[in-house]
């Protein structure tokens, strides 16, 4: 302890308490729009970047992001208040909160903010559907963009692909987790279902030298995860396998483990139910059906992440008519699909787990 960082109780009159906010201003807070576009602009300006390299004052950082040196002005304030930044007379720096916007911090938080980019920038704007999600129970996407999500992706190469390197962030994220969370092992094959474009592929047949791999994905995604799986040199390009098809046509047959990471989310129950039972066709009476997805807590357990989840579950709804389930929730598509749940494992990432299903007979 130090003087400094806690002076003694007799050298200070005691601060005043902080006035609450009222009820109206924090609800005025949660309600504006203002805060998730001006994290937004500032990341697409690099604002938090050219901080980070040196440049403090608004005209500096006016004339190396192009802005109007007034309204950037403006912006930075409100980014203060924020508490992204920390003002000083004229000059800014970055808070703890401010470096976590910089494009170099490992979260990789800025990328799904940045308007430059087709994913970040095509998703944000399906948001407002949420009404009519809401009113419907269906998905917004494809009354704002006027075809249906998987069907943009494909027509769409810049966002196809912005979507694809986003999923490769996340699983860069989770990949090292499920290579240590399971007992590879006991298998000798894996498919990976729904792959995307073989990050996790890659990062297991990586850390497990014994496995060989399968990746079932849609063919403009295996076009894209062939590059990126040669890219991870011969001794994982031998052992790897790319299935351009659907996941509701029959799958690879024999592999000892079948994953889905981040698919079931993404349907409603019927469409998991005829995936999960694909799965359990092809993986005969001994193969296990591997899930990774949030699991929704109803508790309320602040562990188990229920605010992460519950935004990603709203977004499941927006863009996709999906849904984020309760362990339960999971446990009955898997008998629907004649599979019993068996395990699960929680990651690092609040809410997310490992799900392992056996033929239930
Ligand atoms: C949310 S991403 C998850 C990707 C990857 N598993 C991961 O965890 O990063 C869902 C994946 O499902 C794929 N997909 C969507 N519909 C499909 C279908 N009918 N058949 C095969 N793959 C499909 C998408 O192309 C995408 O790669």
């Amino acid at each position: 302890m130090n003087d400094t960082e806690h002076p003694a109780p007799e050298a200070e009159a005691p601060a005043a308490p902080a006035p609450e906010a009222s009820a109206v201003e924090r609800v005025a807070r949660l309600a504006t729009l203002f805060t998730p576009w001006a994290l937004r602009t500032a990341v697409t300006l690099r604002l938090f970047d050219l901080i980070e390299e040196g440049n403090h004052r608004p005209d500096e950082l006016a004339a190396r992001s192009g802005a109007d040196p007034g309204a950037l002005q403006r912006l930075l304030r409100y980014l203060a208040d924020l508490d992204v930044l920390a003002r000083t007379g004229d000059t800014y720096r970055l808070t703890p909160l401010g470096q976590v916007l910089t494009s170099r911090h490992p979260s990789r938080t800025a990328r799904f903010l940045d308007q430059d980019d087709a994913w970040a920038r095509t998703g944000d704007r399906a948001v407002p559907g949420l009404l009519h999600a809401v009113r419907t129970g269906g998905p917004a996407w494809e009354r704002h963009h006027g075809l249906p999500f998987w069907a943009s992706l494909d027509g769409d190469t810049a966002l196809g692909e912005a979507f694809d390197r986003a999923m490769a962030v996340h699983a860069d994220g989770f990949g090292p987790w499920l290579a240590g969370a399971w007992d590879w092992s006991s298998v000798t094959r894996v498919a990976d279902i729904g792959g995307g474009t073989g990050t996790t592929l890659v990062t297991l047949l990586e850390h497990h030298p014994h496995l060989r791999g399968v990746l079932v994905d849609l063919p403009r995604t295996v076009e894209r995860a062939t590059r990126e799986i040669a890219a991870a040199g011969p001794g994982v390009v031998s052992r790897a396998e790319m299935v351009g098809r659907s996941f509701f046509e029959p799958l690879p047959p024999g592999a000892g483990a079948y994953l889905l990471a981040h698919v079931l989310h993404d349907w409603p129950d019927r469409e998991c139910v005829r995936v999960l039972r694909g799965c359990a066709g092809a993986a005969g009476g001994r193969g296990r059906v591997l899930v990774v997805d949030r699991i929704r807590a109803d508790t309320g357990d602040a562990a188990a992440g229920p605010l992460a989840v519950g935004r990603r579950d709203l977004a499941m709804l927006v863009l996709l008519g999906g849904r984020e389930r309760t362990e339960e929730e999971f446990r009955a598509l898997g008998e629907a699909a004649g599979l019993r749940l068996t395990a699960t494992t929680p990651a690092p990432e609040p809410g997310l787990h490992l799900i392992e299903f056996a033929p239930a007979d």
